[in-house]
């Protein structure tokens, strides 16, 4: 029997991308237009890298990209920087010092986060260590993402989701929750979609 989710796998495979979640990106950025030329732009748990694909192209030679994963992965890409580093570790003002080093802004357009942890089927303990991944997500956007500047997370959502939720829109002209086509109907992920950034 046909199951609609093949046609995103067939897709990927067929449009050389890396992972299937890559039309997830591609429908929020075409319903939000989140990602433009010449951006500079943060992409955390990066691997295996359809996201990275699709954010280079978007960005182009004149955009940057700071790829993010515990994972190690290959890049190709000129304007890409890629960091092995585990989030829930990492030294934010090394990775600044570092982005300045390779002569870049210290400032980000856009942080998006697709980080998610290894699922274990019990509900509870999979969205708390989503929960911890997306706080982490949110020190990182606060420390790097610039005024008026997006940031976008995926969450599996837990009883403390709603928390974080309302500290982050505090912090945002406009946030919107959606759950995109290639989503797995299996699957209790969701995106959070902030626009506008207004630290404070
Ligand atoms: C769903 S995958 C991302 C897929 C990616 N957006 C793509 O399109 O290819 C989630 C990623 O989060 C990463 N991840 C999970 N926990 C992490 C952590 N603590 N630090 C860094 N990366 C992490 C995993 O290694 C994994 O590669």
């Amino acid at each position: 029997m046909y199951h609609p989710q093949d046609f995103f796998f067939h897709k990927a495979k067929k449009e050389g991308y890396l992972a299937r979640s890559v039309y997830k990106l591609m429908e929020m950025d075409q319903k939000f237009k989140l990602i433009q030329n010449g951006s500079q732009v943060i992409d955390l748990g990066c691997a295996p890298g359809s996201w990275l694909k699709y954010l280079s192209e978007k960005v182009g030679h004149k955009g940057h990209v700071l790829a993010v994963d515990k994972t190690e992965i290959l890049i190709e890409e000129k304007n890409v920087f890629f960091l092995q580093s585990d989030i829930l570790e990492s030294n934010l003002t090394e990775i600044s010092e570092t982005i300045k080093k390779i002569g870049w802004q210290e400032k980000f357009d856009g942080v998006f986060s697709d980080l998610a942890p290894n699922t274990s089927g019990v509900k509870d303990v999979d969205s708390a260590r989503s929960y911890e991944l997306c706080s982490q997500a949110w020190k990182w956007t606060k420390f790097f993402l610039k005024p008026r500047g997006i940031f976008l997370m995926k969450i599996f959502e837990g009883s403390d989701s709603e928390k974080l939720f309302s500290e982050i829109k505090k912090q945002f002209y406009i946030s919107r929750k959606f759950r995109p086509k290639a989503t797995r109907p299996q699957s209790r992920e969701v995106y959070h979609i902030f626009l506008e950034y207004k630290p404070h």
